[in-house]
């Protein structure tokens, strides 16, 4: 392919370069915006040059060289992984799932700001993060004036773009260039006190621009790339995740019978991971038809479910698909392009939106506790997992907040229902269904020892059920309020009992 294919004006592709000669643009110490959300549309050449850079500084005596690292959200081996194990990260934010970068901030060598995905962009743009110094952003295109065709995310690459001082481009042409056209980049987000209601009434609604706005004298680089994502594979739904697809379809049609949803039900949205698929499965043989989703990611099972025509249309603001299905998208993409929009993620989890849509939000958890407190980054409240992406945003806001887990983990030896969390993420507030594969618990409108109970009876795994119910009855006696019953000496003893001994 001829470089002019895609990058189409002279002005830019004069920039081209190595990601080598790119990546000694950008200055030790730096924070980089780099695109990249769910493994899509991250830069794939840079962020590696940039890491080799790094290491060898390191090995030349300077072990203070690193970058402050901000993305979309989790990103691939090739970047989070690279700078990771070239111990090139300074601080992280706002969202990761690598192996070595957890295993670098859990053991206090990297910082590490976990946000809420749609407040990303606004705190950059209210100065609370400080300067952003340069964007890496993953392009399929540049137009002749400079615009950019986005990748298969957008992220926060409007923001990197606009706030940035350096801008490096990274053109993949093993992106499909029929994603051209899929991309609705809002531009109206003012800062206060200067914001406008955003006007968009239905997922399907377009209101900004197909492309992304780049100003062609802040590009330093242009480099040229031919990668995949990285596309991982999912797990066949198990009998676990098939249980608890099941009992979210049954309330589903339950609140359909009631008038409390339309028979359409209403936008959905769907975490990541194999119950997510699972749920999604559920709902393609399902009896619902001409849905929805608005979403932050789209993975296989929604795919399937556009094909199918179960799902009508789909909002999010990045793909994570497996390489048969970014073959199959990519062979029928005129179909997709009718039916996907990707937008900015400070829209696709925008509060105002997700509660206006009425969104129903499905969300995977690491621990509830009796009071329906919910803990979805940390192991034994100290270690990070990969952090609360855009769960806050969905559950907080949405018309329905269900939580899912199955109901131990590590064989049994752990519950997920304990007295107390041992970190909060989304509080009872916050946290309206909790579902695992023994059953719903439907805790709207219900005082904390009611749900305490609901959760036991129909969520706890049996072998813990008796060990729950006995704390229950022992904090009613010995409390002192049963608003909230709590036996303060005993609430996280599970955690330290796990700790100890391996069991809960
Ligand atoms: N205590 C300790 N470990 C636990 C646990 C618990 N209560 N529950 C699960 N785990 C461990 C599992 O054993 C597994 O460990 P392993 O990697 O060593 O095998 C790991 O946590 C992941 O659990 P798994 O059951 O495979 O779940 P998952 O892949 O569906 O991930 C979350 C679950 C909660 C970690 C994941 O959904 C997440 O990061 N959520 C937060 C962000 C989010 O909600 N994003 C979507 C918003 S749009």
């Amino acid at each position: 392919m001829s470089p002019t294919d895609r990058i189409r004006s002279p002005e830019l592709l004069a920039k081209v370069m190595s990601a080598e000669a790119a990546a000694a643009l950008i200055p030790v110490g730096a924070n980089v915006g780099m695109s990249g959300f769910t493994g899509a549309g991250y830069p794939k050449a840079v962020p590696q040059a940039l890491a080799d850079r790094l290491a060898a500084l390191h090995a030349a005596g300077d072990t203070a060289a690193r970058i402050g690292l901000w993305t979309g959200a989790s990103t691939a081996p090739e970047l989070d992984g690279a700078l990771a194990k070239a111990d090139g990260i300074e601080m992280r934010l706002p969202y990761q799932s690598d192996p070595t970068c957890r295993q670098l901030i859990n053991a206090g060598k990297m910082h590490y700001t976990d946000l809420h995905l749609s407040h990303v962009a606004q705190f950059a743009w209210f100065g609370f993060l400080g300067k952003l110094d340069v964007a890496v952003v993953e392009v399929v295109a540049i137009l002749p004036d400079g615009r950019l065709v986005p990748s298969t995310s957008v992220g926060n690459n409007k923001t990197w773009l606009d706030q940035a001082d350096k801008i490096i481009i990274e053109v993949n042409e093993q992106q499909s260039l029929g994603l051209e056209g899929m991309h609705d980049i809002y531009y109206g987000t003012e800062i206060p006190p200067h914001r406008k209601p955003i006007p968009m009434l239905h997922t399907s609604d377009r209101i900004g621009e197909p492309y992304l706005r780049c100003d062609p004298r802040k590009v330093v680089a242009v480099v040229r790339t031919c990668q995949a994502d990285r596309n991982s594979v999912f797990a066949a739904p198990d009998e676990v995740s098939d249980q608890i697809a099941g009992h979210i379809m049954e309330f589903l049609q339950h609140e359909v019978k009631a008038g409390r949803l339309p028979p359409e039900l209403l936008p959905l949205q769907s975490g990541v991971g194999n119950v997510a698929n699972a749920v999604l499965s559920g709902l393609n043989q399902g009896p619902f038809e001409n849905l929805t989703a608005f979403t932050e990611v789209l993975q296989d099972g929604m795919l399937e479910m556009l094909r199918s025509g179960k799902l009508s249309f789909a909002s999010a603001t990045a793909l994570s698909l497996s390489p048969a299905a970014t073959a199959e998208f990519n062979a029928n993409i005129d179909f997709y392009r009718q039916r996907i929009v990707l937008r900015p993620q400070e829209i696709s989890n925008h509060p105002e939106l997700v509660r206006r849509l009425g969104v129903i939000a499905m969300n995977a958890m690491i621990e509830a506790d009796l009071y329906g407190n919910v803990n979805s980054t940390h192991i034994m409240g100290s270690s990070i997992m990969n952090g609360i992406g855009g769960s806050g945003d969905f559950a907080r806001n949405g018309y329905l907040s269900f939580f899912v887990t199955p109901s131990v983990a590590k064989g049994g030896a752990i519950s997920c229902i304990v007295p107390m969390v041992s970190h909060v993420d989304h509080t009872e507030h916050d946290v309206q269904v909790i579902v695992t594969e023994q059953g719903l618990a439907d805790l709207r409108g219900l005082a904390p020892t009611q749900r305490a109970k609901l959760i036991v009876e129909r969520c706890a795994h049996p072998s813990f059920r008796p060990q729950l119910q006995d704390y229950l009855d022992r904090a009613a006696r010995g409390a002192p309020g049963l608003h909230t019953p709590h036996l303060l000496t005993e609430a996280l003893s599970w955690h330290t009992r796990f700790l100890e001994t391996g069991h809960m």
